[in-house]
């Protein structure tokens, strides 16, 4: 078995690895090594036929790093920064499997999401790549929904407003989330009890509480609940946040796409209050008119995850939302239909777990198809 250092793997998207690696029964082929940035010497879990998985190891630890032929860290992007550079220039020359974006557009990183570019991870590794990375959770979602139609080089350019959910700040974002929910219904919670009370003395109440400042809003900086964010990330400084950014850049590098023809991918990243499904609404200009059966064949065919929604009200309210999509893999796609500006226009719209394709299920399978 390959030896395989572990590092967050406590964390949100961490817990959501373990789990897939479990259920999958992966652990079968590795001898994991655990590591910790808090509890050094702690237990490490107890996975079923591992073994003894022994004590937590010190993260920081380069000596102990250096040892394991493939790293895997959901810790976040700081860690990666703290680490990645000096275990590489001690000459450590392992795998390194990463969650967070830190090295994600580097010229010798890969960006993995292998039901979209096997190709390009199959020939990475023979070239001897050793950075992997999981692209942003918005991204992966887009492409595994609507991978067909960009593989097969169909679409001339993408717009796409997305509706992400909370987790894509993190746990304490979520709970955030739920404690506004909270305190918003406790505001009005009597008078809602009421069926002759007056709705716009309702919503004058949650208003005034949404605005009193006594809202927790320490993770977003501004109420989420009962209101959205339109601005994910950084500013950039010239109009666009660096989620927008990511769009582009990071489609294109894991579609294989060289600089100098890329397919234009841009749009509005907004914060909405779901819990941890990532949606979003695309306008596609294809390069050819194609009819929506097509269109529909093409996607649902292109991967097994991919799920074609039926273009009605009914379908679409049901299996269309992060409600249905939540703690699946299924990535369901709908609203397809030709727009009013032209027939190569098409309107879609497509949800993914943004914990499981959005983070730990790329990463997960590039360890299984680098120790398999
Ligand atoms: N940046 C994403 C978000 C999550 O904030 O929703 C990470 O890919």
């Amino acid at each position: 078995p390959t030896a395989v250092g572990f590092i967050g793997w406590r964390g949100m998207v961490g817990s959501v690895l373990m789990d897939r690696l479990r259920a999958e029964g992966d652990f079968a082929g590795l001898d994991p090594v655990f590591f910790s940035t808090s509890n050094v010497g702690g237990a490490a879990p107890e996975i079923e036929g591992a073994g003894d998985t022994g004590t937590l190891q010190d993260a920081y630890d380069l000596d102990a790093l250096s040892r394991l032929p493939v790293i895997v860290t959901t810790q976040g992007g700081d860690y990666t920064k703290a680490v990645h550079g000096d275990l590489r220039a001690r000459g450590w020359d392992g795998l390194w499997i990463d969650a967070a974006s830190t090295l994600r557009m580097n010229d010798n990183a890969v960006i993995v999401l292998d039901p979209v570019n096997r190709d390009v991870i199959d020939s990475a590794l023979e070239r001897g790549v050793k950075d992997f990375v999981g692209g942003n959770c918005t991204v992966s979602c887009m492409l595994m929904g609507l991978g067909g139609l960009f593989r097969n080089d169909l679409v001339e350019w993408a717009t796409s407003m997305t509706y992400q959910a909370a987790s894509g700040g993190g746990a304490r974002h979520m709970r955030e989330v739920l404690t506004q929910f909270g305190d918003l219904y406790g505001a009005v919670a009597d008078e809602l009890a009421d069926p002759a009370s007056a709705i716009l003395e309702i919503d004058r109440a949650v208003l005034a509480k949404q605005r009193s400042g006594e809202l927790d809003t320490t993770q977003f900086g501004v109420p989420l609940s009962g209101s959205l964010i339109p601005w994910i990330d950084a500013d950039l400084g010239n109009g666009q946040s660096r989620e927008e950014w990511k769009a582009q850049a990071e489609t294109n590098k894991i579609l294989g796409r060289g600089g100098d023809s890329p397919v234009p991918v841009d749009g509005l990243c907004v914060r909405i209050a779901a819990m941890r499904s990532h949606s979003q609404a695309l306008t596609l200009k294809l390069r050819d008119e194609i009819p929506v059966a097509e269109i529909e064949r093409i996607l649902d065919a292109d991967n097994e995850w991919a799920t074609v929604v039926p273009n009605t009200k009914e379908d679409s309210v049901r299996e269309l939302t992060p409600v249905a999509a939540s703690g699946s893999l299924q990535i369901p796609v709908g609203r397809i239909r030709p727009m009013s500006m032209g027939p190569q226009y098409i309107s879609a719209f497509t949800v993914g777990d943004q914990l499981l394709w959005g983070a730990a299920e790329p990463v997960r399978r590039m360890l299984k198809i680098a120790t398999g």
